[in-house]
């Protein structure tokens, strides 16, 4: 018996040396290229902090990196500013009609065209109208530096399957850029409920609504046949986030609303510099995973004054975010704030500097947690392995 009970401290023993030197091993890796050169690490490691860290900025070898990086975009003998200054290009300009009916993706893509070469020039969507703008892609690699996106009108998503194909990750995306604002009293509205009615139990982001969910509802949410209001045709059963930010530094969104996302709200990923202020964020308590304001890989990041009504996460805050302080938000109905669930799939998840302070949460499932994964104990015994191995 006593032998048992040694067998039990030895292991104990293992185990904690495990995370002790798991946790020293990497999370100081994120501060940059001591990631790629810090200790042995094993091949599932380096696998997952390719992908995860989005790799590619320090890969000066491979020209043709797929992974895309957040770096600052390079100039690459751009075409000539044609202006500096304030100027505006206001979508109805090029051709939109905001009669909340005709298509006006085409004409927002040219007036970017046109405000992206002027360096803080200014993107109209004048108040009082309703622009249907299908999915589209602010894309700034060679873009002039502060552009605003004046919005004080409205933004619509499309309801038909058509516009989606087999499934997009976002609606609205800005990337690459250097300094971008949207501002306003517009308002960008996914018209999810034809998404929330689809396939409602398919959940590849967070899981963790089913466990926490009642039981009885839980029933009810896995009805198999998932009844579109619309035309018969189903929606894909990937959700776009309304509005996505990728890659860019200085953003700022301030004034608008954002309702009735099929899925995120507002989404930061590897961004560094982000200000959000005098938003809201809006839809019901019980449309599933309408994350508020989704922060990944993201760095100095302000939340403030800012009302979150959704349906799971009010702020959501995953692996690769420091210097994040969120205050003075009202949150609920909603899920709360969460840290993570970080480590999914025994991935090593780094989060540091986090502040929130002074919420008001109504209607709330949970106040502020942090959410992480379970080890596989799989893994863990692999783990084990190695270190024995090294002595
Ligand atoms: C971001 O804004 C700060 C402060 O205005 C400025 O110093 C910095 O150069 C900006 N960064 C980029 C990449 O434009
Ligand atoms: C489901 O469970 C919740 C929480 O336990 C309870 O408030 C609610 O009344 C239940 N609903 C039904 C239909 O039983
Ligand atoms: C933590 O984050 C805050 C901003 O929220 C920043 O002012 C501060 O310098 C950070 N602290 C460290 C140690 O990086």
């Amino acid at each position: 018996m006593s032998g048992l009970s040694f067998r039990r401290l030895a292991f104990m023993l293992l185990f904690a040396f495990l995370v002790w030197s798991s946790s020293t091993g990497t999370c100081h890796a994120r501060r940059g290229k001591h990631w790629r050169h810090s200790r042995a690490a094993s091949a599932s490691l380096s696998k997952k902090k390719a992908k995860s860290h989005g790799s590619g900025s320090h890969h000066h070898g491979g020209s043709k990196s797929k992974s895309k990086a957040p770096s600052p975009p390079k100039q690459v003998t751009p075409p000539p500013p044609e202006k500096k200054g304030s100027e505006n290009f206001n979508v109805l300009d090029f051709g939109a009609k905001g009669d909340g009916d005709t298509d006006d993706t085409k004409a927002f893509q040219a007036a970017w065209a046109s405000a992206c070469k002027v360096e803080a020039s200014t993107i109209v969507v004048p108040s009082e109208y309703v622009f249907l703008v299908g999915p589209i892609s602010f894309s700034g690699p060679y873009c002039e530096a502060n552009i605003v996106f004046q919005l004080d009108g409205t933004i619509i998503a499309p309801t038909n399957a058509k516009a989606w194909g087999s499934g997009l990750l976002w609606w609205i995306e800005f990337t690459k850029l250097r300094g971008i604002t949207i501002r306003g009293n517009g308002v960008i509205d996914g018209k999810g409920s034809v998404w929330w009615q689809d396939s409602p139990f398919d959940d590849p982001v967070d899981d963790e609504a089913k466990l926490i969910i009642p039981l009885n509802r839980t029933a009810e949410q896995n009805s198999p046949i998932p009844i579109n209001s619309k035309l018969g045709s189903k929606m894909p059963s990937t959700k776009p986030t309304a509005l996505r930010f990728y890659g860019s530094f200085n953003v700022t969104v301030t004034g608008i609303t954002i309702q009735n996302s099929p899925q995120c709200h507002l989404k930061f990923d590897n961004c560094m510099g982000v200000s959000v202020y005098e938003i809201s964020v809006s839809s019901p308590g019980d449309s599933l995973n309408t994350d508020g304001i989704h922060l990944q890989n993201s760095k100095d990041v302000l939340i403030h004054s800012t009302n979150l009504a959704c349906g799971d996460d009010c702020v959501s805050i995953q692996t690769g975010c420091s210097n994040v302080y969120i205050h003075n938000v009202n949150c609920g109905p909603g899920h709360g704030i969460s840290i993570g669930g970080l480590g999914r799939d025994s991935t090593k998840a780094c989060v540091s500097n986090i502040t929130v302070r002074d919420i008001i949460m109504h209607n709330t499932m949970n106040g502020v947690r942090i959410k992480t994964w379970q080890v596989s104990l799989l893994l863990l015994l692999k783990k084990l392995d190695r270190v024995l191995a090294e002595f």
